[in-house]
């Protein structure tokens, strides 16, 4: 395979350059199948973690050699990671990008390299859509419209809502929150009373809801809407601390579908998780084996999502893998 006898070579260099400037790029086990370059936005999370694994498991179980980079959060490591897979003669590489913009030149130096792009759970937004080949990944806006639509039958379509929203210009936080907002319209008597960002982390989703409700006071809200369980959680706590009642008082909706959240629903603090899951190895590694084939694949491969309340949690949590 290209760049088999230099990719070593690169891995022990490059590798190690790209760690210096904050990205860290695991080699992985030397196999002698096609080389795939992973660019990951962080591996900190349960969440993410569980994707890393599952895909560097059904990289093993089909033969590829797999190089997994970690970019910490941020973009500027994820460029140079890319930069790094192309010199390391990458035969594919897997993206999941951290925000939508930005990426147009770097892209466009994979593609004169030759090398095909599939990007991963997120999109990007590029003026040229053949700088990558296909996205696998849940429907994000469709993943909003289902939390609304649960929000809405559970309360008669009377609500006051507030939204804690994941990381500034992410896929999810953008088409999660388009979802959610383009349901409302025909909602009369739903609103969103305050949005605020809680960068799909619980501290600060807690925060900013602890922040929300002193200067608002309790009575202004019927229901929280978080764009992920970990910010779920985040709002949880904030809730108890006010003395409110969460998943009773106050309905607590959010996305991931994670053990965590499936757990808190059992036990009644949350009220509905839509399901999107990081579980993708397999149609990824189809999709790869595809491409690398040279047939041709559909742009977007959807991940489907199912809706987690009190009717059905406790059932799905054995086989929870996040
Ligand atoms: O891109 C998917 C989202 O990113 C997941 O919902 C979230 O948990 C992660 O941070």
């Amino acid at each position: 395979m290209k760049g088999k006898f230099l990719s070593l070579l690169s891995a022990l260099v490059l590798g190690a350059a790209v760690t210096g400037c904050g990205d860290a790029i695991s080699p992985g086990p030397a196999v002698d199948g096609p080389l795939i370059g992973f660019s990951q936005i962080e591996t900190a999370s349960s969440w993410r973690a569980a994707m890393v694994e599952d895909i560097e498991a059904e990289a093993r179980r089909r033969g590829f050699e797999l190089r997994v980079s970690d970019a910490q959060g941020r973009q500027e490591y994820q460029i140079s990671g890319l930069r790094s897979f192309v010199a390391q003669g990458a035969d594919l590489i897997v993206l999941t990008p951290t925000v939508e913009s930005g990426w147009d030149e770097v892209l466009q130096e994979v593609k004169d390299a030759g090398i095909p792009v599939v990007l991963a759970d997120r999109l990007v937004d590029v003026e040229d859509d053949s700088l990558y080949v296909t996205a696998v990944g849940s429907d994000f806006h469709e993943e909003g419209r289902l939390a609304a639509e649960w929000i809405a039958e559970r309360t008669g379509g009377e609500a006051r809502i507030i939204e804690l929203r994941g990381s500034e210009g992410s896929t999810p936080a953008l088409l999660r929150n388009a979802g959610f907002v383009e349901f409302l319209e025909d909602q009369p008597g739903m609103e969103i009373v305050a949005s605020e960002p809680g960068y799909f982390n619980p501290s600060a989703a807690r925060e900013a809801l602890e922040e929300l409700i002193e200067n608002f006071g309790e009575d202004t809200f019927d229901a929280v809407y978080a764009h992920n369980d970990s910010m779920a959680m985040g709002a949880i706590e904030a809730l108890r601390t006010a003395g409110m009642n969460p998943g009773r008082d106050i309905l607590v909706v959010s996305i991931d579908g994670s053990r965590d959240a499936l757990e808190a629903i059992v036990q009644g603090a949350l009220n509905c998780s839509v399901e999107s899951n990081p579980v993708i190895g397999a149609q990824l590694f189809d999709t790869i084996e595809s491409i690398l084939a040279g047939e041709d694949v559909p742009r977007r491969v959807v991940i489907e999502s199912r809706v987690f309340d009190e009717t059905n949690a406790l059932e799905a949590l054995p086989g929870r893998r996040y």
